[in-house]
């Protein structure tokens, strides 16, 4: 976790960029965050320019100015190690570190996340530039975390990719025969003689762009590039994590993760990194649940562990189709938001706003108008004089769940790779879908890996599952006989590990589970519907419909149109102790509202509490107690009839059973339960 010990609160604060400023404004950022409450900042994030002039010449003198002047003010800092966005004379003299785009194009020196991570330069002097930082500012005990590199991302194609691929490959599958059958290269006769024969599944090569967006010819090739990369940047994180250990050990180490982020395997990445921190910057018209989804994904990550909010802007991003204000109250109750769902630190991006390039629009701490007297520095204030009066009596509270999520990054991958059923698969959305249902009813969701333990959920949801892992079956198979409930659904336990098809019959492994098999599945277009009536009320059937028999399941409706007219398209069945159920096609948000609702009164899964539409509730629980976390999304007012005696943290004030709690429109409460 971040530490946050050493103020015993939850952290406030952001990223914050004096380099870009001449030093005689420092002295009024100081007074102004002093005002606005502020007790952390992010510092180091894109200065490696600043820092290392040639292969030889570091200076330092800048940032040893920006560390003494920090703590000289009493600010904790997220120490950044600038890794990011290399130098230029880095990329004029090593062209190794420029990335290969997917169309094959090396790219010029420009742009951030701008380094191959297989290129000998960026990690040799990352990892130097990492190390030298710690032992330089390893004294300094104000420094609450690492923050290494920034948001990795993106992909590279170059030639010290393909070679490090081959290796990659050659650790993994050891033999060339085997490579030849995890692809399953003899088709179109592409059996590969040596690892050599190993190119990167780019344009040039296996993968096309179509209708938009990007196909491959062999997804299990795509699939492992997608691995690959994903593990070549963690090797770099690794590297520089390695680096500032060595001289700090107790320093806590992360990097700023970006929520559903599909390009890396945050499952794996989490493995290796002290505590998560994430970036939250949703649309203007995203709806709650999918902020909450992103929170619970990144608190899942860590089995549970709080979490930093390591960004969000305080009123406007610059990159969005259309940058909308964060309305009044907006920040604070997504500030919250955060908090209810396991975070324990709220920072912003960015400290001051800059004045060139693109996000000198980007909202900020301080305004180019350059004082206090702004609507934005009024509510940063106003929620920094809250964080204080909350002081550290929530600090590390966890949050139980009964119901979990499974969400997989392979699987994410290889679903959307696949050439059919339909270019409308889209395991982000069908996953959200439950979450939304379920957040929407206040009930409380982990996000889980196939790794996890799933023995304590009374119920467990694995959406689009298509691919089903060596040995999860096995996990779900004795949860469900022990009594635990299962849901899965169409387009799920396909393929193997290596996006290879298990036959016998679809859905694959899971089949004795479910006690059903897929014969067919009909790809319905977006105007297209089947319906099926469930408990007296008719609901639409789409995208694709499973054209499934019975083996052992009991079906609970069947479609109602259509040549498969009277097959099941929602199924139950029974298993040792526990239930497997299987929606066969996608339905509506009323559909999942009233069967999953059902389906957790069933299991005596309870909502954190009982609010209006729009007012979403949360629970965190620890030590000193519960908090319950009221949170008005809502246009207008709100009233919640309060369940126990409690506090509002916020207010001060104390609740009654039965009494009225009104929330103004954004309004936040947090009901502290002893
Ligand atoms: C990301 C980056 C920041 C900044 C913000 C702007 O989160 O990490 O450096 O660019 O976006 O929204
Ligand atoms: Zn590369």
């Amino acid at each position: 976790m971040i530490d946050n010990e050493k103020v015993k609160k939850i952290l406030y604060g952001g990223d914050y960029n004096p380099e870009q400023w001449p030093e005689e404004i420092w002295a009024e950022d100081m007074r102004l965050f002093k005002l606005a409450h502020i007790d952390v900042v992010t510092i180091n994030v894109f200065s490696w320019a600043a820092l290392q002039k040639d292969d030889e010449v570091y200076d330092f003198s800048k940032l040893d100015k920006i560390m003494e002047l920090v703590q000289k003010n009493g600010l904790k800092v997220c120490l950044a190690t600038s890794t990011a966005a290399h130098p230029a004379w880095m990329a004029r003299k090593h062209p190794d570190i420029l990335r290969t785009e997917h169309n094959g194009i090396r790219r010029k020196f420009g742009s951030r996340h701008n380094s191959c991570p297989n290129s000998p330069t960026y990690r040799k002097y990352s990892l130097a530039l990492a190390e030298k930082l710690a032992q330089r500012y390893q004294d300094y005990d104000n420094i609450v975390a690492w923050h290494i590199s920034n948001e990795y991302g993106g992909s590279c194609y170059c030639d010290n990719c393909e070679k490090a691929f081959r290796k990659w490959l050659q650790e993994k599958y050891g033999t060339i025969e085997e490579l030849n059958r995890a692809w399953n290269m003899s088709f179109w006769g592409h059996t590969l003689y040596d690892f050599d024969d190993v190119v990167v599944p780019d344009l040039r090569s296996e993968e096309f762009e179509w209708d938009g967006v990007c196909r491959t010819n062999f997804q299990g090739i795509s699939l492992d590039y997608n691995r690959f990369n994903s593990d070549s940047m963690l090797e770099c994180f690794r590297l520089e994590y390695e680096a500032v250990k060595k001289y700090t050990p107790d320093i806590p180490v992360t990097t700023n993760l970006m929520g559903a982020y599909k390009v890396l395997d945050y499952q794996k990445w989490a493995k290796y990194m002290d505590f998560v921190s994430w970036d939250n910057y949703p649309a203007y018209d995203c709806f709650p649940a999918q902020a909450a989804f992103n929170h619970d994904l990144m608190r899942g990550l860590k089995q549970g562990k709080p979490f930093a909010l390591m960004e969000q802007t305080p009123s406007v991003s610059n990159w969005h189709i259309y940058c909308k204000l964060k309305r009044p109250g907006v920040m604070r109750l997504w500030s919250y938001q955060a908090v209810a769902h396991g975070a324990d630190t709220i920072m912003f991006f960015q400290m001051r706003r800059s004045i060139g390039a693109c996000e000198k629009y980007h909202g900020a701490v301080i305004d180019h108008v350059g004082n206090e007297n702004t609507r934005v520095f009024r509510e940063i204030t106003a929620l920094g004089e809250e964080l204080d009066k909350i002081g550290d009596v929530m600090l590390g509270a966890r949050t139980k769940s009964q119901a979990a999520i499974v969400f997989d990054w392979d699987n994410w991958w290889a679903a959307e790779y696949s050439a059919g059923p339909s270019k409308l698969i889209n395991y982000h959305q069908e996953v959200m879908q439950y979450y939304k249902t379920l957040n929407e009813q206040n009930i409380s969701v982990d996000m889980v890996s196939v790794t996890d333990d799933l023995s304590e959920y009374k119920l467990v949801i694995a959406p689009l599952l298509y691919m089903c892992k060596d040995g999860f079956d096995e996990k779900i198979r004795s949860y469900v006989k022990q009594g635990g409930t299962f849901l899965t659904t169409y387009f799920s336990g396909y393929v193997e590990d290596h996006d290879l098809v298990v036959t016998g019959g679809y859905p694959g492994r899971l089949k004795d589970i479910l006690g059903i098999w897929v014969e067919e599945s009909d790809a319905l277009p977006e105007d297209e519907n089947n319906s099926f009536t469930y408990k007296g009320k008719t609901y639409p059937a789409g995208l694709l419909c499973d054209l499934l028999h019975l083996q052992g399941a009991e079906a609970l409706a069947s479609y109602e149109k259509d040549f498969y007219e009277g097959m099941p398209v929602l199924t139950m069945n029974e298993f040792g102790q526990g239930k497997s159920y299987y929606v066969a096609a996608h339905s509506n948000d009323e559909f999942y509202k009233d069967f999953l609702g059902e389906l957790c009164k069933g299991l005596s899964i309870k909502p954190a509490a009982s609010t209006p539409e729009g007012v979403e509730a949360a629970i965190r629980e620890n030590e000193n107690g519960s908090f319950l976390f009221l949170l008005n999304h809502r246009s207008g007012t709100a009233n919640v009839i309060v369940e126990r005696e409690g506090i509002d943290l916020i207010s001060g004030k104390a609740y009654q059973p039965g009494d009225r709690l009104t929330l103004e429109k954004a309004g936040v409460a947090i009901l502290h339960y002893k």
